[in-house]
């Protein structure tokens, strides 16, 4: 995500925002920008790169004020450049943003119309200009601000300025944004960290707050502009503490900041009441050829790809060949230019995937990629591209990412089922509803973790596990299981349910947890026999489902119950405690797991 800082007060502006920037580079971002009001006028300083060249370019000019705004920026719309950097400005007014607006290009048309000159490819860049086209009209300017936020819709922590006035305001609605309360200084940004050093007394602003910093001090008011009055907290947080946001691992923030990642990936793209989904960055084929579509990745990546496949053909009716892309290119798969390639990658820089793509274009099909990472390899050489919009992933193994890849596949299901007119108004309706529903469900499973928690306490001295699941639930577990390998370096191996009697049976003995996973969908029952069989050789379960099971209580050593959703969205409610058992089983044995060993974030060679 984007960090946003603001100073007001007695002390030189530069050497506090850039310091209180770097503390918020944890949050990932491509570029950086800083402005800095002095007597009537705003210099501006922005580059592609990081907040040191920022550093290095300003102290150059030696920039003097007391009153500044700075910005790192994670590329969500237009790529990473000088240019697409933050702030921006329009007449003498500035502005830093944290968010998406989701309306920006109706905006920017209106805008446009009354002679607007836009210089990015950004959404922000409109925010500047709708608060000036209304100061040109004679409004004040904190009149201004609250009219043009009245006309924005989607998320947003803004941090703005203007030449004519020593005055700074912050808005926020969505975006996080916090104040710190510091005698005869003004500061804001979007995290703790930045502003910690100097103050552990913080206001959490909540949406549509609005806060206007003069002379050293603040008020808050709602859109209206009637004051209000917000809580000040005083946390004892050390810094490295609060770019955690309180957590104590990255890894376990972002398994928490699932609902809102989610909720942003769906942001601007799927309409209910038309029943349609908008992919507007998308540049499909002629869709009614494609014969047969491949999902191609690696680790978690692939798992979503597996979860895809079953998305996919159960409503399209489209062939789905999934494979591993370190074993794609070496099989010289038979490819058919009525075929579409799907490469999926939080980095969009695996190498391996990068090379899937390649051997996608040597075939001459249709190549897209669903990636976290606005500017990244796979992204640029792709056909076509849909991000995810999920924010850095900082932790090493993959949890947000996972889950807002799966919610962009069905997105892209639906928004093909509408082209190829085989999914009618009324069934993507119905499942835009369920889908949209899912944050909260995810929600309600966070707010039981504790049992999660309590559960992974009886497991951390078992040295294998076995993890079941049938249909769209095996792909699932694999993924469960990838993550318990990953962060606890215990042996984790997932298994087709109906597959165990094979051989993995013979591994069943009281030494051996077997976690199952099976919500009341069509296979249900037969997994009820796995349980059976599994009980029957003095096996250990743990059984994940939707519905209390009182038959199955007297089989399963503790049954875990989270929300019910449709079939395809399975995944995404049941690889919650799935992460979190992992992360608590990983966190009680004291593994790193934020870095577990020999890993790396993202995989750069073959
Ligand atoms: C997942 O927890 C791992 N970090 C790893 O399997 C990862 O998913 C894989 O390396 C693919 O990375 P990508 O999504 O960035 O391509």
């Amino acid at each position: 995500m984007c960090g946003i800082v603001g100073y007001q007060g007695r002390n030189e502006a530069f050497s506090i925002l850039i310091d209180a920037l770097k503390k918020l580079e944890y949050r990932g971002y491509d570029s950086a920008g800083i402005a800095i009001w002095h007597d009537k006028s705003i210099e501006i300083i922005r580059r592609k790169g990081k907040v040191d060249d920022l550093r290095k370019a300003a102290s150059e000019n030696k920039i003097k004020g007391t009153m500044g705004l700075a910005h790192t920026r994670w590329a969500t719309h237009g790529i990473p450049s000088e240019r697409n950097a933050h702030p921006h400005k329009a007449g003498d007014v500035v502005v830093v943003h944290n968010g998406i607006i989701e309306n920006y290009m109706e905006i920017k048309e209106q805008l446009k119309k009354q002679g607007h000159r836009f210089t990015s490819d950004t959404d922000t860049e409109v925010i500047p200009h709708l608060i000036n086209s209304y100061i040109e009209k004679g409004e004040g300017f904190i009149d201004a601000v609250r009219l043009a936020i009245r006309g924005l819709e989607g998320s947003y922590a803004l941090g703005i300025m203007r030449q004519k006035e020593r005055i700074m305001i912050a808005v926020k609605k969505e975006s996080p944004l916090i104040v710190g309360v510091v005698d005869g200084e003004s500061v804001f940004a979007s995290d703790a960290p930045a502003i910690i050093d100097m103050t552990n007394k913080l206001i959490f602003l909540e949406d549509n707050d609005i806060v206007v910093f003069k002379d050293g001090g603040f008020r808050i008011m709602d859109i209206d502009g009637n004051e209000i009055n917000r809580k000040v907290h005083t946390v004892n947080w050390t810094g490295a503490m609060a770019q955690k946001g309180g957590f104590k691992h990255f890894m376990l923030k972002e398994i928490y900041e699932q609902p809102r990642a989610i909720t942003e990936t769906l942001i601007g793209r799927v309409r209910e009441e038309k029943a349609e989904v908008d992919l507007d960055e998308l540049k499909l084929p002629d869709m009614k050829d494609i014969k047969k579509i491949w999902m191609v990745a690696c680790g978690t990546s692939y798992h979503a790809c597996l979860i895809g496949k079953y998305i996919f053909e159960s409503s399209l009716r489209i062939p789905v060949e999934t494979d591993i892309a370190s074993e794609f290119r070496y099989r010289e798969p038979i490819m058919g230019r009525h075929d579409m390639l799907i490469l999926v990658s939080q980095s969009g820089e695996t190498a391996d995937t990068i090379a899937a793509m390649k051997e996608g274009k040597k075939n001459g099909v249709y190549t897209l990629s669903i990636c976290n990472v606005l500017g990244s390899t796979l992204s640029r050489e792709s056909d076509g591209v849909i991000f995810t919009h999920a924010g850095p992933e900082i932790g090493v193994a993959s949890t947000k990412a996972f889950t807002t890849q799966i919610t962009v596949l069905f997105m892209l299901m639906l928004h093909m089922g509408r082209f190829l007119g085989v999914l009618d108004k009324k069934t993507v309706r119905e499942k835009i509803v369920e889908l949209k529903k899912i944050p909260h469900k995810i929600q309600s499973i966070l707010n039981d973790a504790q049992k999660i928690e309590e559960m992974a306490r009886r497991f951390i001295t078992y040295k294998n596990f076995l993890y079941l699941g049938r249909g769209i639930n095996y792909p699932s577990m694999m993924e469960g299981a990838l993550k318990l390998k990953e962060i606890s370096y215990i042996h984790a191996e997932a298994y087709a349910a109906g597959e165990m009697k094979h051989g993995p049976i013979a591994l069943i003995d009281e030494n051996l947890p077997v976690f199952v996973l099976s919500p009341h969908d069509r296979t249900y029952q037969k997994t009820c026999s796995n349980i059976e069989e599994v009980f029957a050789r003095r096996g250990k379960v743990m059984l994940i489902t939707d519905i209390y099971d009182h038959e199955m209580s007297g089989r399963a050593d503790s049954i875990l119950v989270i929300p019910s959703t449709i079939y395809e969205l399975q995944p995404l409610l049941s690889a919650v405690p799935l992460q979190l058992l992992a992360y608590n089983i990983a966190n009680l044995l004291g593994t790193d797991v934020d870095q577990p060993r020999n890993l790396a974030k993202s995989v750069t060679v073959e």
